[in-house]
């Protein structure tokens, strides 16, 4: 037991295993398999989690069935092929007393035939959410072979060493569609009573607890309550699982949240949702299990956190997904009373989900070792062969991340930064409404800094002769990008701005952010960014200062680019509900005076509308004046971030760690 977090260090039995305290690894897709198999990139992800303290880890689920493949990085399904490949991580996360699950799923009706190239198999024949087809209505062979392949999945998981399984039972999937009278409605001994659709999920526990033994942990993820007419509530969730806790076929129930039939974006839940956003759910769960642990899920994030969902016995176990994405060594270090020193998650999904969307493997903004364990060693940066000094021209996430791992590695380290601030334009984007999250990284990037002792100089611009003359052995050159005042759009390739940009009623997002524009009422924001962050955030920010905003931009859907890190549908709902206008798939001609010429891009009529202020949020143009002056003076010169390309901070903190591994 440890001090500060009694009951979260205390251990706990599952089936036939004791967790050593009640951190979960959760089930997630890092989508990181090779060819179907779990090689080195999944080996070293769930290594780093059990080397860091992880009670339990959830792998990667694995589709039941071929019909259940989602992901182009799935699992081979229905192959003996994986058991040595899995048997290799399992006893290497043993070896760190970590207690090993593995996740089975099928969505059912949602499948996706592009990957899978199969039919989806569902209870009754609904419309898959994943693309405009059907889904196949399953027989009763059918049925049975779904059965009998969740079973058999399950018996390779055994083979490889695993402790147990997850069942996917959430965001209506094969075995919840097969509860919900939304999506059952069977007529024969599968539908109808509460007894019939609960057949096939007990079929498929009491074969598994067949095959496997009592000790042999079987857990299921479940959602809350489908809010719909004839969906199911949270009592009849409730009555579900005691229907199941009662006959002993399930060892632990996960509150997942969201689902595929309302909130899609809940199920990987952003900072546009509260924390302990499971954790009711998981309470109502627990008022009836007699038998079964319960796990919350979803917003935990902090040990801080966990031990408030414990300690008002919501919950037995908590899962911290992307908590332990961003940290891997998050429960080791609350275990040792270093919580400060943990990374935190800034809750973007612009890497975890974000990159999972897009089908590529999983990493993390503020943590690009992950998915990268395998060849960087894990989070940890080794010692410098030989200590050096090194200078760091620019506080933004480059200049910190390069600082804080040169630091670690035993270098010298000064970080100089003009402005008075560390944290660049992240610190811009965590003043944008709902975004305070990224607050917390900066603080944390600040604190390791003075802790590793990196001498930190603000407002101090340094000149090319100054670093010439600084004695360093390296510098590092993170001098970020600065907004185009030109009005440049994709749209006219052929033109070199726009006519009227520099007008004083023409101002960028960083001009308002800033504070140092105050717009007119009735603002224009020019949107060539695909409705990314710094458009969106900014137009939010402008809405909440009470403007009246309209925004212009070429994209065919408001905030396009923020859907794969499920921000997207929760940006436009806010924009809906702020009355923000969305002019979309077009440009901007001119803004001369107050009058905008706004042109429709596929039919190429213009419309004169007067806006008071113009906010320009376009493409950044890259600071490389050090790079130049400093080319040819014999000096090593690096230069990473936004100082190459004006870009996303993801890749600056990327560059900043690979880099700081070779410094
Ligand atoms: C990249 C990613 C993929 C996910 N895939 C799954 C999945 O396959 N099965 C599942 O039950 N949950 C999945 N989840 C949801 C997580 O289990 C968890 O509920 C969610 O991340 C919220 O918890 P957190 O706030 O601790 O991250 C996924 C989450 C992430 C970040
Ligand atoms: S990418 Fe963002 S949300 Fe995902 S784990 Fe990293 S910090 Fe958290």
């Amino acid at each position: 037991m440890s001090e500060p977090f009694p009951n979260l260090f205390s251990p706990l039995k599952l089936g036939g295993a004791t967790l050593k305290n009640r951190i979960v690894f959760g089930a997630h897709t890092p989508n990181l398999s090779h060819e179907g198999i779990p090689g080195k990139r999944h080996f070293g992800y769930y290594r780093e989690r059990a080397r860091g303290g992880a009670a339990m880890i959830v792998v990667e689920p694995m589709p039941a069935h071929r019909t259940g493949v989602l992901t182009r990085g799935n699992f081979l399904a229905e192959t003996d092929e994986l058991i040595p490949h899995f048997r290799k991580i399992t006893d290497e996360c043993h070896s760190h007393g970590t207690v090993m699950c593995h996740q089975i799923y099928h969505v059912g009706g949602h499948g996706d035939q592009e990957n899978s190239w199969e039919p989806y198999w569902s209870p009754s024949g609904i419309p898959s959410m994943h693309d405009p087809w059907g889904s196949h209505a399953m027989t009763g062979p059918e049925i049975d072979e779904l059965v009998a392949a969740f079973i058999e999945c399950a018996r390779r998981d055994r083979d490889a060493g695993f402790d147990g399984i997850d069942l996917f039972a959430g965001y209506n999937c094969v075995i919840d569609q097969f509860w919900s009278p939304l999506t059952n409605k069977r007529t024969d001994k599968w539908g109808g009573s509460l007894e019939n659709r609960l057949r096939f999920s007990a079929e498929i526990c009491e074969g598994i607890r067949k095959m496997a033994g009592s000790g042999f942990i079987i857990g299921m993820t479940v959602s809350g309550a489908e809010p719909y007419p004839g969906g199911l509530s949270i009592a009849d969730k409730q009555e579900i699982i005691s229907w199941l806790d009662q006959r002993g076929l399930v060892d632990y129930f996960s509150s997942g949240t969201g689902s595929y039939l309302n909130q899609f974006s809940k199920i990987v839940p952003s900072f546009h949702f509260g924390m302990f956003l499971g954790s009711d759910d998981a309470a109502h769960f627990k008022q009836v299990v007699k038998h079964a642990r319960v796990t919350a899920e979803a917003r935990v994030k902090t040990p801080a956190n966990a031990e408030k969902v414990l300690s008002e016995g919501k919950a037995d176990l908590v899962s911290i997904v992307r908590g332990q994405i961003a940290d891997p060594n998050l429960a080791n270090k609350a275990k040792g009373g270093h919580s400060a020193d943990i990374r935190p998650c800034i809750s973007c999904n612009q890497l975890c989900i974000g990159r999972r969307m897009r089908d590529y493997w999983l990493s993390c903004l503020v943590n690009p070792s992950a998915g990268r364990e395998h060849e960087w060693g894990g989070d940890a940066t080794p010692p410098a062969v030989a200590p050096r000094d090194i200078l760091i021209v620019g506080g933004g996430p480059a200049g910190l991340e390069a600082a804080r791992v040169a630091a670690e590695r035993g270098h010298k380290v000064r970080l100089v930064e003009r402005s008075g601030e560390l944290g660049g334009q992240f610190r811009l984007a965590a003043g944008q409404p709902e975004r305070g999250e990224i607050g917390a990284f900066l603080t944390w990037a600040e604190g390791q800094l003075e802790k590793l002792q990196v001498k930190v100089e603000l407002r101090k611009d340094m000149t090319a002769e100054e670093i010439r003359a600084s004695g360093a052995d390296a510098v590092v050159l993170c001098t970020g990008s600065v907004p185009s005042r030109s009005g440049f759009q994709r749209a006219y390739p052929h033109r070199d701005g726009l006519p009227g940009a520099d007008q004083e009623n023409v101002c960028t997002i960083h001009d308002v952010l800033e504070g140092k524009v105050v717009p007119g009422t009735n603002v224009l924001l020019l949107d060539d960014l695909n409705g990314w962050w710094p458009a969106s955030g900014t137009a939010l920010h402008l809405a909440q200062q009470r403007h009246r905003v309209t925004i212009v931009t070429a994209a065919e859907k408001a905030a396009g680019q923020l859907d794969h890190s499920m921000t997207g549908d929760t940006t436009r709902e806010r924009f809906a509900r702020m009355g923000i206008e969305v002019v979309l798939a077009s440009s901007l001609d001119s803004f001369e005076g107050s009058t905008a010429r706004i042109m429709n891009l596929y039919t190429g009529d213009i419309e004169e509308r007067e806006f008071d202020t113009l906010v320009l949020a376009t493409t950044n143009e890259r600071d490389d004046r050090l790079s130049r002056e400093l080319e040819g003076s014999g000096m090593q010169v690096h230069a990473i971030g936004d100082t190459v390309q004006a870009r996303t901070a993801s890749m600056a903190i990327y560059e900043a760690r690979k880099l700081g591994l070779t410094l």
